[in-house]
C-alpha cells in the first residue's frame, strides 16, 4: 500500500541521517578521544572504520533526539525505526548511548539497523536495533552489501558470528565475510548465502557456543542445499574468534586454516561419531533423521554411502535395503520457498 511505502521511505531516510550523525560524532564529539582509544585498542584502522561506516553514539539521552526537537513526525518515525525508546510516561530518549555504532545495510545498501558495542566491559556488550518495519534480523546479513561492493560474484563467503569479526577480517583483506545478527544463522540467511557464492564456509567462535552454532547451521542448511552447493565448516582453536585469529596469523595463515575446513559429510559424521562412539545403531538412527531431510539426491546418496561404510556395510544400496528405504518423493515447497521436512523412514537396524 502507498502509505506503507511512504513510511518506509521516511524510515530509510531517517536511518541514513542517524548514520551520518553517529559518523560525525566520531569526528567531532568532545568525547571522541575515548572512542579513538577504543578503536586503537581493538586494532581497527581508520580505513576499515570508514569502509564500514562505523560511528559513535555519544552518552546522554537526547543526542539523536535533540536533532528532531521541533519535528514530532520525525520523532514518531524514529520510535518506529527503533532509534528512540519511550518510557512509561511517554517520554522519549535515545536507544543507543555511549556505544560504537555499526550500521547494518540491506542488500540495496540502505541502513536498516545498527549494532552498538559498549566501549569496554559493560552489558549488554552489543545492543541491536529491534525488529522494525524495515529491519528483520533473520533476513539480513551484516557485511553482505559491503562484500558485494567489492566482489560482484564471490567465489566464497565466510559466515561468522560477530560484527567485529567481519570488520577485522576485511581489514586483513579476508574481505568476504558476513555475520548473522546476534542469533543463529536462519534458513533465509543460508538461502541468501548459497545463492551469493559458490562456497559457504561457516566459521564460528572457537568455543562451545560456536561449535553448537556450527551444528545448528548444518541442520538448517541440510534441507535447502541444491546440487552444486558447497557448505564447509571451519573450526578455530579454543578461545579464538575470527577477529583474534586473523590478527595472529594474517590473511595467509587464516586462509590456510580455511583449507582445513570440513565438508558437510565429514562434519556430520565426525560429530555423530564423537557423540555415539561405537553405538552404531544409535548413530545410524540419528544420521537417518538428518539424511531424510536432504532434498538434493546426490548429497543424500553420498551421505547414505558414508553412513553405510561407517556402520560396516558395503554400499548405500545395502543400507537402503536393510532400512526399507523408500525412493523419496519431492517435498512440497512452503511459502518461503524452503522445503519441508522429509518423510520419516522406517528404521530396521537392530
Ligand atoms: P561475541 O560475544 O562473540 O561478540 O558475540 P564478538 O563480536 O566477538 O565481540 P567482541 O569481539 O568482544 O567485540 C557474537 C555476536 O553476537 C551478538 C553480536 O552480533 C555479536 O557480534 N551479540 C553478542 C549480541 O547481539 N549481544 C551481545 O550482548 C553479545
Ligand atoms: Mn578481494
Ligand atoms: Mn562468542
Ligand atoms: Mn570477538
Ligand atoms: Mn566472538
Amino acid at each position: 500500500p502507498k502509505k506503507d511505502q511512504g513510511l518506509s521511505r521516511d524510515l530509510y531516510q531517517l536511518m541514513e541521517e542517524a548514520n551520518l550523525y553517529y559518523q560525525s560524532q566520531l569526528r567531532q564529539h568532545s568525547d571522541k578521544q575515548k572512542v579513538i582509544d577504543y578503536l586503537d585498542f581493538r586494532g581497527l584502522s581508520s580505513k576499515v572504520v570508514e569502509q564500514f561506516g562505523i560511528g559513535f553514539a555519544p552518552d546522554g539521552w537526547d543526542g539523536l533526539l535533540g536533532r528532531y526537537r521541533q519535528n514530532q513526525a520525525a520523532q514518531d518515525k524514529l520510535l518506529t525505526a527503533g532509534m528512540l525508546i519511550a518510557n512509561d510516561n511517554g517520554k522519549r530518549y535515545d536507544r543507543f548511548r555511549d556505544r560504537l555504532m555499526f550500521p547494518i545495510r540491506d542488500r540495496r545498501g540502505r541502513v536498516v539497523g545498527f549494532g552498538g558495542r559498549v566501549l569496554g566491559d559493560g552489558t549488554p556488550k552489543y545492543l541491536n536495533s529491534p525488529e522494525t518495519p524495515i529491519f528483520h534480523k533473520g533476513n539480513e546479513l551484516y557485511g553482505l552489501y559491503e562484500l558485494k561492493q567489492r566482489h560482484r560474484d564471490p567465489q566464497q563467503v565466510l559466515i561468522v558470528e560477530g560484527y567485529m569479526d567481519v570488520v577485522a577480517l576485511a581489514q586483513f583483506d579476508v574481505d568476504y565475510a558476513v555475520a548473522s545478527l546476534g542469533t543463529a544463522t536462519t534458513a533465509e540467511q543460508f538461502q541468501l548465502l548459497v545463492r551469493s557464492a559458490k562456497e559457504v564456509i561457516c566459521c564460528y567462535d572457537g568455543d562451545k557456543a560456536g561449535k553448537a552454532a556450527a551444528w545448528r547451521a548444518l541442520e538448517t542448511a541440510l534441507p535447502l542445499l541444491k546440487p552444486g552447493d558447497v557448505v564447509r565448516f571451519m573450526f578455530l582453536p579454543q578461545g579464538e574468534d575470527p577477529d583474534t585469529m586473523v590478527r595472529q596469523v594474517g590473511k595467509d595463515g587464516f586462509e590456510k586454516l580455511m583449507l582445513d575446513a570440513l565438508d558437510l559429510p565429514a562434519f556430520l559424521f565426525e560429530t555423530l561419531t564423537a557423540q555415539y562412539g561405537t553405538d552404531k545403531s544409535a548413530l545410524a538412527k540419528q544420521a537417518i533423521t538428518l539424511i531424510e531431510r536432504v532434498q538434493d539426491t546426490v548429497l543424500q546418496n553420498l551421505l547414505l554411502e558414508n553412513l553405510a561404510h561407517k556402520i560396516g556395510m558395503n554400499s548405500a544400496d545395502d543400507l537402503k535395503k536393510k532400512l526399507g528405504f523408500a525412493v523419496k518423493q519431492q517435498q512440497p515447497m512452503n511459502k518461503k520457498g524452503l522445503q519441508g521436512r522429509g518423510t520419516p523412514l522406517r528404521l530396521a537396524i537392530a
